[in-house]
């Protein structure tokens, strides 16, 4: 599935979170110091290119459980700051995960990682700022207690319990690939991918105030959140630079190298049927289309 195969109602929420992005910025970036303005380029530039997916996934989310339509909602509404933290934390992600003492990597969405452009302490700096910056935007959610919920849903899953701990796993495995299982892989995985877009999901959800949901999408989104990661991988084996717009066939201990790309196949597509079968449950056509696009896409 390629960037022409997408419907005109994932541009709309992704114009809509990019516009929130760029308002959010410049709303935050108020000083003449010319340092921080060029340091502010590095911070936009993070910012861009990306899917989007984890901010489209909060809104639907929220949408579907509130049974709102996209029209009805203002740009200043929380469901906005929400996802403009969880696309900024996961910038934060990206930008430290491809840094010359992380991944080495020096392409990222089809362009030089930030790094590469701007210098390796303005990748630290810019991570270290998106990263304390997606907790002050939550701290701004007007309701103090949705406010306190995302906080600690999406905190947990950037942090110790989560991204953090899978990336430090992720590193440890590379140079003894031998040592991890099938488990051992999924929980890496869980951690470093699949925690925060299920806290992506569960912030949607949080935010609708539908708390019977919260709880009862679970199941979804830990499959989905694996799912994510085991197409990644996928992309990894079979994908080209040109479609990825980042480095391919550097994984040495990704799922297909432990089962093998037809298994690996097989099990993605598992997930993506059950993560269907739950977006059918709820009536969304959208989320079925989010479920069917993680599993398809080729970047
Ligand atoms: C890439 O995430 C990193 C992983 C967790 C696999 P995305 O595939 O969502 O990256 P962008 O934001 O669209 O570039
Ligand atoms: C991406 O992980 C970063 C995080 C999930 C924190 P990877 O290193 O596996 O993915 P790419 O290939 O760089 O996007
Ligand atoms: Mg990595
Ligand atoms: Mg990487």
């Amino acid at each position: 599935m390629n960037k022409t195969n997408l419907p005109g109602w994932y541009y709309e929420y992704k114009d809509q979170i990019e516009v929130s992005i760029a308002n959010y910025l410049d709303s935050y970036f108020i000083t003449s110091s010319e340092p921080l303005q060029q340091f502010k380029e590095a911070i936009v530039y993070a910012l861009q290119w990306g899917k989007k997916v984890r901010a489209i996934l909060a809104l639907e989310m929220y949408l579907l459980l509130t049974k709102q339509s996209f029209s009805e909602l203002n740009l200043d509404e929380d469901i906005f700051k929400v996802c403009v933290a969880l696309e900024i934390v996961h910038a934060y992600s990206l930008v430290h995960d491809d840094l010359p003492c992380m991944d080495n990597d020096e392409l990222r969405r089809g362009q030089p990682t930030v790094w590469k452009k701007f210098w390796e302490y303005k990748a630290v700096l810019a991570g270290d700022l998106l990263n304390s910056l997606c907790f002050e935007i939550l701290s701004e959610v007007w309701d103090t207690k949705k406010s306190q919920q995302v906080t600690a849903r999406i905190s947990r899953a950037v942090g110790f319990h989560g991204m953090l701990w899978g990336q430090v796993e992720d590193i440890y495995y590379e140079n003894t690939p031998e040592d991890l299982d099938i488990k051992k892989l999924i929980s890496l995985h869980d951690k470093k991918t699949g925690a925060l877009i299920g806290a992506a999901i569960q912030a949607g959800a949080i935010m609708s105030g539908n708390h019977e949901y919260t709880q009862k999408l679970e199941d979804f989104w830990k499959k989905l959140g694996l799912a994510f990661q085991i197409k990644d991988d996928i992309l990894d084996v079979e994908g080209s630079v040109e479609e990825t717009g980042k480095s391919v066939g550097g994984e040495t201990k990704g799922f297909v190298h432990l089962i093998g790309l037809k298994a690996s196949k097989e099990k993605l597509q598992e997930l993506i049927t059950d993560c269907s079968n739950v977006a059918e449950e709820l009536q969304s056509e959208k989320l079925w289309f989010l479920v069917k696009y993680i599993g398809e896409r080729g970047k």
